[in-house]
């Protein structure tokens, strides 16, 4: 008989991708979306899985959906992407965030517990509970000090996720993953907003993109690649945490001008602070401009996992580096953008 995966947040960047490769591993996948007007299967339609992904209905701020989902459907597997998901949001929504974030993983592991505590649990935690490191990378025992409600809220989940690993032993694992963009990604998180953003402006709808911290550093991988790590970890035969990332941080501006090159833009960069702009130098026009609207209260500086574990025990590696992976972003944006889709 086939596996049976649940993905919570299967709309999003992470179930399309996980969906697809649960599908190819001979999966039956069962995806849960929120009721909503916008189109749900937009990402699935994108990698061609729509129809082989069943969706249910659930709403995690309702308190009976997910046990009566869990119920119905009775997975093998349960993963846990679906979340408010975007930082700065959460600075202006603490309390949804946490309901979202924090409670909805507890209601699912509650449901877990009651229904069949043999079923196995992915969180998506995140390196957004690490706040800013030091020089070095952060790791599996690397102390949390998140520095936004969203951190917050993910870090509640995560303890909770391991709480229920010690008090019941169910197969609870946290994968606490850097950033993963991808073709894919939420149009509110920085790599898209920077691959859009410049495609418009290459086609004529816009003049300049506004962006905010420019020398901000992420660990960006490909999300394509971090869904196997997810997937491998839930094969183990003991559960644990896991980091998921490239090891190396790229800052803002330098995607900025990956993304920049690949769409024929040579960016130079000029002024400091509030007043810098990104100038292409083919046309001497001002393309980036600074707005500190965008700045966070609290920002996280710089992130940077090590992926030692994961290598050492789930044999995962990541194979797209930044410059493809912008490369690829720019590309589809390019494309979205010359055709005028809209999808997500
Ligand atoms: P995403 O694209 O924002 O997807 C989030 C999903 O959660 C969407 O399907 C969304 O549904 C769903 N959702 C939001 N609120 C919900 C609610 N109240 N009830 C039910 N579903 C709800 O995020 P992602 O990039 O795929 O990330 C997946 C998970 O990994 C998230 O939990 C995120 O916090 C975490 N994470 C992401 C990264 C990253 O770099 N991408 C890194 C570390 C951790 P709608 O489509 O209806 O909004
Ligand atoms: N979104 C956004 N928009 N961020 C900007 C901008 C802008 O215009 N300009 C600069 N940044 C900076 C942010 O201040 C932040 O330091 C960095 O770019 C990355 O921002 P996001 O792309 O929004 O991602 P994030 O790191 O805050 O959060 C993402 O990664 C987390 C894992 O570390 C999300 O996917 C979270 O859900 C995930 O947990």
């Amino acid at each position: 008989m086939k596996n049976t995966a649940l993905i919570l947040g299967a709309s999003g960047q992470d179930g399309a991708y996980l969906a697809k490769h649960l599908l190819q591993n001979g999966y039956r996948v069962l995806g849960a979306v929120r009721r909503s007007a916008s189109p749900r299967a937009a990402r699935l339609q994108y990698l061609g899985i729509e129809r082989d992904v069943e969706l249910f209905e659930c709403e995690l701020l309702e308190p009976t959906n997910v046990i009566k989902l869990v119920e119905k459907t009775r997975p093998r597997e349960i993963y846990n992407f679906a979340a408010q998901s975007f930082v700065a949001a959460s600075f202006e929504q603490p309390l949804f965030t946490l309901d979202v974030n924090t409670l909805g993983a507890v209601r699912i592991l509650e449901a877990i517990r009651a229904v069949d505590p043999a079923i196995r649990f992915y969180q998506a935690s995140t390196s957004e509970m690490f706040g800013s490191g030091d020089d070095g990378a952060q790791t599996e025992t690397t102390p949390f000090r998140p520095r936004s409600p969203y951190g917050v809220s993910k870090l509640a989940a995560h303890a909770m996720a391991v709480n229920y690993r010690e008090s019941y032993g169910m197969f609870c694992v946290s994968g606490i993953l850097f950033n993963h963009e991808s073709p894919l990604r939420g149009r509110e998180f920085v790599t898209r907003r920077v691959t859009l953003g410049l495609a418009e402006v290459k086609h004529g709808r816009r003049d300049c993109l506004a962006l905010g911290n420019l020398d901000a550093q992420r660990d960006w991988g490909f999300a394509g690649d971090y869904v196997e790590g997810m997937w491998r970890m839930l094969q183990q035969e003991r559960a644990g945490d896991y980091v998921l990332a490239t090891g190396t941080a790229t800052r803002v501006r330098d995607f900025v001008a990956l993304a920049a090159g690949a769409l024929g833009f040579k960016i130079a960069w000029e002024g400091t602070g509030r007043d810098e702009r990104g100038i292409d130098r083919n046309t001497g026009r001002a393309v980036i401009r600074v707005d500190p609207a965008l700045f966070r209260p609290a920002e996280v500086h710089a992130l940077r996992g090590s992926p030692a574990k994961a290598a050492a025990e789930l044999g995962w590696a990541h194979r797209v580096e930044v410059p493809e992976l912008a490369a690829m972003m720019a590309a589809e944006d390019d494309r979205r953008v010359r055709d005028g889709l809209q999808d997500f």
